[in-house]
Formats: C-alpha cells, structure tokens, sequence
C-alpha cells in the first residue's frame, strides 16, 4: 500500500540520518512533522524542504525528547495539524564521549539515556494515545548495531541502543491488539554529526568492520519505508539490521 497522504512524526530530523528521512517520506508522498532540539537547524530544514517539495505539507516543532510533556506536545502538534498520527519515527540519538566505563563521566551516563532511551520511550507513549483511538499505526525506533555488538568506548551508547531494541519488542506486544505495530532500525557507521570529535583513525577502523563500508543515510531510508508502510503488515517486534555487513561475522 501507498504511504502517500500519511502523516508521520520524526524526531532528531535536522540531522543526518533525519533529513533523509524527512526528504524520503515526502518523495512518497507524505505529511511530514519535523521536530529537532535544535532549532535554528530545524528552521533551516523546514525551509529547505518546503521548497524541495512544494506540494508536500510540513510542519516543525522544537523539542527536546527527554521530556515527556514536550512530546506529548510534538503529538498534539501533529493532531492539530494533521488529525492523526500514522507513523511515529525515534529518531534522535547521541552518543557518549569516548572513553571506557570508568572515564564516561555520570552526566554523560544521564544524556545519553535521557536521549537515546527516555526519547524512545516518551515517543512510544506520545505515540500510542494519540493512535489507540484510530487502533492502528506504526512506530519506529532508530536503535544501531552497537546495541547487537560490543562496540569499546561507547558503552552508554551500546546499552541504550540495546535497551531500545528491546523496548521495542515489548512495545510490539503491549500495542500488537491495539493495531499498532513497533520496529526498529539497527544502522552500521555513516557518518554524522554524531561522530564529531572522533579521531579520524577510529572512523577508517569501523569503516574496516563494515564489509560493504560505511554507509550514507540515504542507504537506510527504505528500510524506513517498509516498515511504515502496509508492506510489513506482519512485522512487528523486528530490529531490521540495516549495517553494510558489520554484525555479521
Ligand atoms: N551515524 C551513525 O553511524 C549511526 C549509526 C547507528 C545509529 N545511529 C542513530 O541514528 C540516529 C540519527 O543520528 P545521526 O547519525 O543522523 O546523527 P546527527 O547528530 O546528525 O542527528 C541527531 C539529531 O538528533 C538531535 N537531538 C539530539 N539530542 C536531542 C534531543 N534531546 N531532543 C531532540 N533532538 C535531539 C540532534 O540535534 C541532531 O539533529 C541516532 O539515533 C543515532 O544514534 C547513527
């Protein structure tokens, strides 16, 4: 089935990986929700977007996802612009400083989860009251490869991305008789914003781990799609392991 005319959320889509995505969903069609903790960037998109694609209809909300009550209003944003909420993409993430456990400062500890795992969950939970109603839709969680595989220096990263994945499964099951399915998307290495300040070696020495190289968030967006859409009707629960080969050996 066709995603054109659904409306879908996105969170953290001012970078990489979510200017893809919001570029793709409105390629097909699709009444986009951009929202982003940065703003001038999220500004930025919005314009760019809108002139890219004329036709499609855009709208932006500044939000921290940490926070449940700026997600619950990133939701109302949506209902009130658009009368529903087909698909939900959790999108923002950050990663930890490099270092090993006993180097990660707490405060880093504390970002990372408000971020990559708190984000998840209040965009679950925003998510799902605005979509229980209509008993159907469908969430996605950008989970990573580091929460499949040991990745050294990045252990708060690794255990939310972790934690994400298998929020998701239990989201899957609590929401499966409320008609909304929920997936993830385990990405290997492209590269991002997320990777400033990383030593350029550490970058050549993942793209070394990923037998088809690192990737571009143009190599992720249809597995985006396909779990949006009617296509994965019977999928719910899944990580889709979207990684060049990495968490294969
Ligand atoms: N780049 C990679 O190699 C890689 C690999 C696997 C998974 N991922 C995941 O892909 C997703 C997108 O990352 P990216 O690589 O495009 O990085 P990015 O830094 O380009 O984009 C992340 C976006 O999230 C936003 N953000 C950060 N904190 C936020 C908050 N509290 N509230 C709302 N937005 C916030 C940032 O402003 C940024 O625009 C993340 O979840 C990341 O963990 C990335």
């Amino acid at each position: 089935m066709s995603l054109d005319g659904s409306v879908v959320v996105l969170t953290g889509s001012a970078g990489a990986l979510g200017s893809a995505l919001a570029r793709r969903f409105a390629e097909v069609g699709c009444a986009v929700v951009l929202s982003d903790v940065n703003r001038s960037a999220l500004d930025t998109q919005v314009a760019g977007l809108g002139k890219e694609f004329p036709s499609v209809e855009v709208t932006s909300l500044s939000v921290d996802v940490g926070d449940p009550q700026q997600m619950e209003n990133l939701i109302q944003h949506a209902q009130d612009a658009f009368g529903r909420v087909d698909v939900m993409i959790n999108n923002a993430g950050v990663l930890n400083s490099n270092g090993r456990i006993h180097n990660l400062p707490p405060e880093d500890w504390q970002k990372t989860i408000h971020v990559n795992l708190m984000g998840a969950v209040n965009g679950i939970a925003s998510a799902v009251r605005s979509m229980r109603p209509r008993g159907v839709g469908s969430i996605i969680n950008t989970a990573s490869a580091a929460g499949l595989t040991a990745w050294p220096y990045a252990s708060a990263y690794g255990a939310t991305k972790a934690a994400v994945i298998h929020l998701t499964r239990i989201a899957a099951v609590e929401y499966a008789r409320d008609g909304i399915r929920v997936n993830c998307v385990c990405p290997g290495t492209f590269r991002s914003a997320i990777h400033d300040g990383l030593p350029e070696e550490a970058m050549e020495a993942m793209a070394v781990k990923h037998p088809l190289g690192l990737g571009s968030p143009a190599d992720l967006t249809d597995a985006y799609l396909y779990l949006a859409g009617d296509g994965s009707k019977w999928t719910t629960g899944s990580a889709l392991v979207v990684d060049g080969g990495y968490s294969a050996p």
